[in-house]
């Protein structure tokens, strides 16, 4: 008969920086990284939905590409940038203005709950990072007819 034993791995200590700011903590070692920004750093802008990896609520960036932190252990994000819904609002760093994206689901959508706007924003982002004649209004669309389908 199999015998499984307890493994116990001590926490980790970590550094991230998130929304360009950096942070230290200590996590042990199957947390998620939604759990830790959400339950750990109270950062509560990315949401959870499903858990799962199904809904997208979760999402963040990591150097440019789209996370879904629900599926993400922490210890994995050791000294990445992490940037989250609140990562271009207005401050010292990123000017007096919302980000352009930010600016265009503002005027562009109708949100009622606001809960999918993170993952809006996120799949937004990755494009936009990558192609300099990014259209919001035709990306936007695209994800209407996706979504409607
Ligand atoms: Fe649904 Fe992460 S919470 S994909």
């Amino acid at each position: 008969m199999l015998q499984l034993s307890k493994v116990s791995t001590p926490p980790s200590n970590m550094r991230l920086h998130i929304n360009g700011e950096h942070i230290q903590f200590t996590v042990e070692p199957l947390v998620s990284l939604l759990d830790v920004l959400r339950d750990g750093l109270d950062l509560t802008g990315t949401k959870k939905g499903c858990a799962q990896g199904a809904c997208g609520a979760c999402a963040v960036l990591d150097d440019g590409k789209r996370v879904l932190s629900c599926l993400a252990l922490a210890t994995k994000y050791q000294r990445r940038h992490i940037i989250r819904i609140e990562g271009r609002v207005p401050s010292a760093e990123y000017g007096p203005t919302l980000h352009s994206l930010q600016s265009a689901l503002i005027r562009n959508y109708e949100f009622q709950c606001g809960y999918c706007t993170t993952t809006l924003a996120a799949q937004t982002y990755v494009p936009l990072l990558r192609h300099r004649s990014f259209s919001f209004q035709v990306y936007l669309a695209k994800l209407t007819i996706r979504s409607r389908s």
